[in-house]
């Protein structure tokens, strides 16, 4: 069954939402999970969290950065086209209920499955703060759909023309510092964020969740292209995660993983390219 794109838009450079119509998996989504979909015949299938639900509707909203061969040619789809398959939701939905007072961190595209979980955490009762970052601040995503569902803000870029002059941490440092009680953190964003979180809230020892981007091909268990390594134990990110407590996740093993495809996707990326402009080499 075709699945239909009903919104396409570029919401920053590079990034991007598209909302289709998947009545089945709107009516089972839940903050924290993600789809596996596949543009056409010979393309391969990409994991992409669903940022957001609307299950009268019958609508998944997808934010994604352009990377790759895979999210490039997504980006070129338009309103109207159509995906060739798209399966979900899968993945275990994030752990939600009132802990009291909950930071949720959120960087560059990882803002968009920061957002239903932030959400869903104020409707549980929580305190929210939350701290979005991003390179510059024309790269800042969702700031006015943040605000909505929280209960403070904090906006970090790295070349400071927005917010605090540098990176998300340093607020969840000073946070913690100030001796604000919290009770979780959520971070989601580059693995090289992520792991840094988790340095700056591992002396405090306050629980740290974080959603892992390992590889994936089928997205159910079978394959185990997804493995990370967590309080030195394997998992399958697909079904065991994609969350897990941050201080038991061996990052380093995580991103060499994610770079193990690096000239095959350099390779497929330029061949598109040419493919798309017509060049002649
Ligand atoms: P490529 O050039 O093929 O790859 C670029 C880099 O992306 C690679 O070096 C590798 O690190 C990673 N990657 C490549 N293939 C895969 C794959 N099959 N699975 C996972 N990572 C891969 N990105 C978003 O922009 N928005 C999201 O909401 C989002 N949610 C995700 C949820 C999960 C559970 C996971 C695991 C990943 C998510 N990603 C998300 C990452 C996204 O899947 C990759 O950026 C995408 O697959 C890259 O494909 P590509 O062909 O465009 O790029
Ligand atoms: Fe295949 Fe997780 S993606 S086992
Ligand atoms: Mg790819």
């Amino acid at each position: 069954m075709p699945f239909k794109i009903l919104e396409k838009k570029e919401l920053v450079p590079t990034i991007h939402l598209m909302e289709i119509s998947a009545p089945q998996i709107a009516n089972k989504a839940m903050p924290g999970q993600f789809i596996m979909l596949r543009i056409d015949e010979p393309g391969e299938r990409i994991p992409l969290t669903i940022a957001d639900f609307d299950r009268e509707k019958g609508t998944i909203t997808m934010i994604f950065q352009a990377v790759g061969k895979t999210t490039m040619k997504l980006s070129n789809l338009e309103t109207g086209d159509e995906l060739l398959d798209l399966i979900g939701p899968l993945g275990n939905p994030a752990h939600i209920e009132k802990f009291g007072t909950v930071v949720m961190v959120g960087g560059g595209v990882g803002v968009a499955p920061v957002f239903p979980q932030a959400r869903a955490f104020t409707e549980a009762g929580n305190k929210v703060i939350s701290i979005i970052g991003a390179r510059s601040s024309n790269l800042l995503l969702w700031e006015d759909r943040m605000r909505e569902v929280s209960d403070h803000i904090h906006i970090t870029t790295d070349d400071g023309t927005k917010g605090h002059h540098g990176f998300v941490t340093d607020i969840v440092k000073k946070i913690l510092e100030d001796k604000t009680a919290v009770d979780r953190v959520v971070a989601i964003g580059p693995p090289v964020m992520m792991r840094a979180v988790a340095g700056v809230t591992r002396p405090f020892n306050v629980k740290t969740i974080v959603s892992l981007n390992s590889i994936m091909v089928d997205g159910t268990g079978m394959c185990g292209a997804c493995r990370v390594l967590v309080g030195n134990e394997t998992k399958f990110a697909c079904v065991d995660g994609p969350e897990f407590d941050a201080h038991l996740v061996d990052f380093t093993l995580l991103m060499n993983r994610l770079a193990m495809y690096q000239p095959e996707e350099k390779v497929a990326l330029e061949k598109y390219k040419c493919d798309r402009e017509g060049c002649i080499c």
